[in-house]
Formats: structure tokens, sequence, C-alpha cells
């Protein structure tokens, strides 16, 4: 285990050697679990996250119990697994479950009589090769499958098939990435586990003509095993620990 600096604005200095690369002041809560390397711009993480391979995250945005997958661009100010607030309770207030941390030094504020909401335990899932927009929100336990793209502003209230494009508030489907027969192969092919170098040859810009091409040369490539990490805050310590299998699987 590694301890890293204390203090927020030089976090970025120590995690960039090993393949976190922060370029702004991100808030890592809880765990941050990934693969090497991911990057975050000014970024929030809360509670158990885990980000694949590749992946980026703009300014702003903030994940929450979320799994992202491998090769993901993530835009500007999104948030994915945006939390509940109980809608059917007297208040919609936390004060009633959680006691209330946001108004300290109110102690009295603090003390609750053991409710517990559990409307915020799901987990949200954005699979491999997924580009969010800027400004998109997804409700939290979502699935965004593999392939998806969600369209600049669009608001998520239920799940994403595979390689559609969706958009709108609330986001309705805008059109499919591919033909159906190209999409389930390239979901079958799941490429994202492979390590494709970028000068392989693979005609990556022609892939409804090539698709046979793509997928007999898939054999050729190994195993994409990216190091795996976890970095997590105990107090105001944190610490970067390797760890098993980040990667999600197939949505
Ligand atoms: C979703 C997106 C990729 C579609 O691009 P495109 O393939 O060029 O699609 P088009 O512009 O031809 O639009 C197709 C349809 O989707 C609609 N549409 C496009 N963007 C939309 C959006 N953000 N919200 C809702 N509908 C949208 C169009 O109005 C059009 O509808 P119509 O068929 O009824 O006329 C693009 O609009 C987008 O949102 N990109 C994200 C940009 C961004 O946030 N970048 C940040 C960097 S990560």
């Amino acid at each position: 285990m590694i301890i890293l600096s204390t203090d927020k604005k030089s976090l970025a200095s120590s995690t960039r050697g090993h393949g976190l690369v922060m370029t702004g002041e991100c808030h890592i809560g809880g765990t941050l679990s990934f693969e090497v390397p991911i990057r975050l711009a000014s970024t929030t993480t809360m509670n158990e996250c885990s980000i694949g391979f590749m992946s980026y995250l703009g300014k702003g945005t903030v994940i929450k119990r979320s799994k992202i997958g491998r090769y993901c661009a993530i835009g500007e100010r999104v948030k994915i697994g945006a939390p509940n607030h109980p809608h059917d309770w007297l208040s919609i207030h936390p004060f009633q479950y959680d006691g209330v941390d946001y108004f300290r030094p109110y102690e009295e504020w603090s003390i609750a009589q053991g409710l517990r909401y559990r409307g915020n335990s799901a987990t949200t899932v954005v699979g491999n090769d997924v580009w969010i927009g800027d400004n998109v929100l997804i409700k939290q336990g979502l699935n965004i499958g593999d392939g998806a793209v969600i369209a600049a502003g669009a608001i998520v209230t239920k799940d994403v098939l595979p390689y559609q494009i969706i958009g709108g508030v609330p986001a309705r489907f805008i059109k499919n990435r591919f033909p159906d027969e190209i999409a389930r192969r390239l979901c079958k092919l799941r490429w994202w586990n492979k390590q494709i170098p970028p000068n392989s040859g693979i005609p990556f810009d022609d892939v409804i003509a090539q698709i046979d091409k793509i997928v007999a040369r898939f054999s050729e490539f190994e195993d994409l095993c990216p190091t795996q990490l976890r970095l997590a805050i105990d107090g105001s310590r944190y610490s970067l620990s390797k760890r098993e299998v980040v990667s999600v699987d197939g949505a």
C-alpha cells in the first residue's frame, strides 16, 4: 500500500505517476477503484465507484456509487447515479434519517431517530465505449449499455440498450449507432477486453463495410490486463493499493 499526500491540492501530483491523471482539484469520497490509466478533470466521486481502462471524465462531473467501463468519454457537468430524497415521507429532507451533517454546528439537528432511507443504495452501471455528452443526468441504479451515446443535456430515467443513441428530457431513443446485426456482433466481440494498439491497422472508421475483417483479426490481440488500483480515504489520509478486477461486464 502506498500512502499519498493528505492534501487534496497535491493529490494530483502524487497519483499521476500511478496512472490516475487529475487535471484539476478532484474530490474522492469513499473508494475509487480504477484500471490504469484514467483521467479525471475536477471530478467528484462518492461512495464506492470504479472506472475502467482509458476512460475520462470532464470538469464538474459527479459520480456516485457507479461502475464505469473501459474507453468511456464522459463530458462536463455530468451527474451519474444522482441520489434521491424520499418524496412520499412527511418531508423530502434528510433531517428525518441522516441527522443533518449539512448544518453543523447545529448539533441538535444531528440526532436521527433511527429511521433509514434506503432509496440511495443502487449502483449505476455504465458499460464500455460509452459517450456521455455535457450536462447529462443519469438517475441512480440504471444500466447504460456498451457502446451507447447519450446526447448533451439529457436526463436519463430508463436503462439504455447497447449501441443506442438517446437524448432529450426525459431521454428517448434517437437512433442506433450501427445496424442491428453490426451492433450484435460488436457486443459479442467485446473489443475493449483486448489490447489494440492505435496503429494495429484495424479499420476503425469503416466498421460496417469491414466488420468481417475486424472480427477475424481479433484473435491476434492479447487480452487486456491493466493494473488495477484502489484509492481510498481514511480520515484525511489517502492510500493507493492494488486490487482485483474492476471491469464492467457487459450490459
Ligand atoms: C447526440 C449527438 C452525438 C448526435 O449527433 P449527430 O449524429 O450529428 O445527430 P444529429 O445532429 O443529426 O441529430 C439527430 C437527431 O437527434 C436530435 N438531437 C441531437 N442532439 C440532441 C440533444 N443533445 N438532445 C436532444 N436531441 C438531440 C436532433 O435534433 C435530430 O433530431 P431529428 O432527427 O428529429 O431531426 C450530438 O447531438 C450530441 O449531443 N453530442 C454531444 C456533444 C458534447 O456534449 N460534447 C462534449 C464532449 S464529451
